[in-house]
């Protein structure tokens, strides 16, 4: 029987590598912060380096901060200051938009690398833009999206993979936090002659990606989640090296041309990397995601990794203890840095901890989730959290009439 007593959580922060890194990180009190996969906490860093941006970069140096402070390679240093992250060689990470933008991006380009080939498959199971944009692309291209999940991907390769340009899949289940085995279908992809488009919004900055040494062609990622970068935080996209020259985005901006200043009528790609920009950069929002991941200087995925998953085993551990279901696989090998636990009350039993200080999320139709960002999680936080939780349960808390309430974001 694992040991989730408050003494045995307090022993286990004493002796954590990483709980020093907690203070970097401006967590209010009173607050146990399990939604550090939807929007993580502030990090220290980061009000100073926007009051920086705000008050000299902008209200001082204005327009001349393009060069003086370099904000026009923001895109490029910030890629670069993420790639350790994402196991990258730091010239083929950029920084910009959205996920969804770059989703959309890649995509395009992929099918353009693969002509002669029409079919894209991806997971059911999706977060929902994924689908939803490829459908787009679908509609735009000619190609066609299939659904199939993981678990089939290598058999219908194996079997119609002639066919397929791109195996594009989320590295996580947003809902159930179930991990996909990224270098296996990445491997079923590449002898069908196929390419990758990986979403690693819930695993980047907790779970070790490994782009390079996996051979990844295309990764997307947002990094308001455990990057830390703050609400609106512009996402990145990877493309392997190799395939930079043959590169062809769909969103072909001022920004990723030869020489941007030349204005020409044409549109002549950049080399590199840089030929994936397209307009003008959120540059308070990235500015700011440059100093939020300073921390992960301070530390390696691996060691992140192995606390999350200690995090997730405690987490695990006490919901089996108050009796519930956990949708979250327990096999290290197959889950993220979330737990996932299925319950009919479960919009109800959230509002409860939230107003208990006990921040998660809930996914419809029946999932409450919580997230274990390993920077400024402690495992007293763990089990405080499930103490909360089976307090709520016990006491019938959550069937106040005022948790029935559903507010627009949940
Ligand atoms: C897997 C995944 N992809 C994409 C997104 C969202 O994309 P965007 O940043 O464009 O809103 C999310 C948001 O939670 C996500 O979980």
């Amino acid at each position: 029987m694992p040991d989730t007593s408050r003494e045995h959580a307090a022993a286990l922060d004493a002796r954590d590598p990483l709980a020093g890194l907690r203070k970097r990180f401006r967590l209010p009190e009173g607050v146990v912060y399990l939604d550090g996969n939807s929007l993580g906490a502030l990090p220290d860093d980061v009000p100073g380096a926007l009051d920086d941006v705000v008050h000299r970069q902008w209200g001082v140096d204005l327009i001349r901060s393009w060069n003086a402070n370099d904000w026009w390679n923001a895109p490029t240093r910030v890629g670069a200051a993420l790639a350790p992250v994402l196991g990258a060689a730091p010239d083929q990470v950029l920084c910009g938009d959205s996920t969804s933008v770059q989703l959309f991006n890649a995509m395009v380009a992929a099918l353009r690398m693969r002509p002669g080939r029409t079919v894209v498959l991806t997971d059911p199971d999706s977060f929902p833009t994924d689908g939803y944009l490829f459908d787009s692309v679908a509609r735009m291209s000619g190609a066609t999206v299939r659904r199939v999940p993981p678990g089939e991907v290598a058999g219908v390769l194996a079997a119609e993979g002639a066919q397929v340009a791109v195996v594009a899949y989320n590295h996580v289940d947003y809902r159930t936090g179930e991990l996909r085995d990224l270098p296996g279908i990445t491997r079923a992809a590449h002898d069908a002659g196929a390419l990758v488009l990986w979403d690693v919004c819930h695993t980047v900055g907790a779970v070790p990606i490994d782009a390079d040494a996996h051979d990844l062609d295309f990764v997307v990622g947002c990094t308001y989640k455990y990057l830390s970068g703050g609400p609106g935080a512009p996402a990145f996209l990877y493309v392997a090296r190799r395939l930079h020259d043959v590169f062809d985005p769909a969103l072909t901006g001022w920004h990723g041309h030869a020489e941007p200043f030349a204005m020409e009528p044409g549109y002549r790609p950049a080399d590199g990397i840089s030929r994936a920009r397209i307009g003008t950069p959120p540059l308070l929002n990235m500015l700011a995601l440059e100093a939020a991941v300073r921390v992960f200087a301070e530390t390696d995925t691996a060691a992140i990794r192995a606390k999350s998953l200690a995090l997730t085993d405690l987490f695990i551990a006490c919901v089996d203890e108050l009796g519930l279901e956990v949708a979250t696989p327990r096999e290290h090998a197959r889950r993220g840095s979330q737990v996932a636990v299925r319950h009919d009350e479960a919009h109800p039993i959230m509002a409860a901890l939230i107003d208990r200080g006990v921040i998660g999320d809930i996914r419809p139709p029946d999932i409450l989730r919580f997230g274990f960002n390993a920077l400024y999680v402690s495992y007293t936080d763990v089990v405080e959290a499930a103490a909360v939780l089976g307090d709520i349960l016990a006491t019938g808390a959550h069937r106040d009439p005022r948790f029935a309430v559903r507010a627009t974001v949940t």
